[in-house]
């Protein structure tokens, strides 16, 4: 197969990239670099089966015929869509219909990488396929959880009215390597604090809840989904469920830092708890994570320490 994936450039869409390569499909990778890096992808610059092209999907593109269509593209980490909040609207919406564009022009299948945050601040735990999330609409946070349940609807819409198939995975917090270091979400801060030595900073008490997938185990379910014939939105996350303040205690641990644990005030909106139930992936597709948050830790721990390093020799 010809694959699109837009935001290839980004941590999940590289890993994707990778993992169709080895699966024997060509890939082209469309990113418009807001959030993403081509350190990402060099290591796939003598790869004749990979093409990156540097776009901005909020514009109508084209890139030929291709059979699937994976849209990626979406600023995913809460500092970069707070930053860029309007274009992380914009990328949900414009990017997300001339993605759909793309694949009903070829009649290609369309995957959707959605989010946990559709549940928002969820009243229901662990959180099904079926509960229809508690998102504050005009909230800081509303320009992604909007961004995406508005994706969402469109992708169901292209299904429904132009006959494209489609796939609405929704990813929970993933985590390891060529995740930006200063993307403000918990486990590289976690990593990056606990490696340079500054006191781990947590918000509230550290009592609210989060789940944490390692990055394999979320590309092998998404390419589970995407090979299924399961078009409605399926959860695909580790159901491991940790406070905030025992996920800063472990990567203390895998470390070995010296650091601390420092409390501030809880931003607006974060979210109490969060976790998947995974019954639908695990009975539909056979699909559940391998990878424990230590172990998880510790694969990653190499590229957080040489990302340190480079950016501390960087900024002398
Ligand atoms: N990582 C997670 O834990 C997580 C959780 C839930 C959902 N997701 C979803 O997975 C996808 C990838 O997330 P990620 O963690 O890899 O984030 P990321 O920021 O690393 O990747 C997103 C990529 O999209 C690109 N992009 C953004 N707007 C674009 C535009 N208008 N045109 C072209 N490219 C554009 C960025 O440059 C970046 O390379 C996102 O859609 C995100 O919402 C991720």
């Amino acid at each position: 197969m010809r694959v699109l994936v837009t935001g290839g450039a980004g941590f999940l869409g590289s890993h994707l990239c990778d993992a169709l390569l080895s699966e024997g499909h060509s890939v082209v990778a469309v990113d418009n670099l807001i959030t993403g890096r081509t350190i990402n992808l060099d290591h796939l610059s003598r790869e004749p089966r990979f093409e990156f092209r540097e776009a901005d999907i909020c514009h109508e593109f084209d890139c030929g015929k291709v059979d699937y269509v994976f849209h990626f593209a979406c600023p995913a980490s809460p500092v970069d869509y707070m930053v860029h909040g309007i274009a992380t609207l914009k990328v949900g919406s414009a990017g997300t219909f001339n993605a759909l564009e793309v694949a009903k022009r070829y009649g290609a299948k369309f995957f959707l990488a959605s989010t946990s945050e559709c549940y928002g601040d969820p009243t229901v735990h662990p959180q099904p396929e079926t509960y229809w999330g508690n998102v504050n609409p005009v909230g800081p946070r509303s320009v992604y959880d909007e961004a995406k349940r508005f994706s969402e609807a469109v992708t169901s819409a292209y299904r429904r009215y132009h006959n494209v198939d489609t796939r609405i995975v929704r990813i929970f917090n993933t985590y390891g390597p060529r995740m930006q270091i200063n993307d403000g979400r918990v486990i590289p801060n976690f990593m990056k604090q606990a490696l340079t030595g500054e006191d781990l900073t947590v918000y509230g008490d550290g009592s609210q809840t989060r789940s944490f997938c390692y990055v394999s185990d979320e590309i092998a379910g998404i390419l589970k989904l995407a090979w299924s014939d399961e078009h409605k939105p399926t959860n695909i996350g580790n159901p491991g469920e940790f406070t905030i303040l025992e996920c800063a205690k472990r990567v203390i641990e895998v470390t070995g830092s010296k650091s601390k644990i420092r409390f501030e005030p809880l931003p607006q909106d974060d979210p109490k708890q969060r976790r998947p139930d995974i019954t639908k992936a695990k009975t539909l597709l056979g699909w559940e994570p391998k990878i424990d948050l230590m172990t998880g830790l510790r694969l990653s721990l190499d590229y957080f320490r040489e990302t340190v390093q480079k950016t501390a020799a960087v900024t002398g």
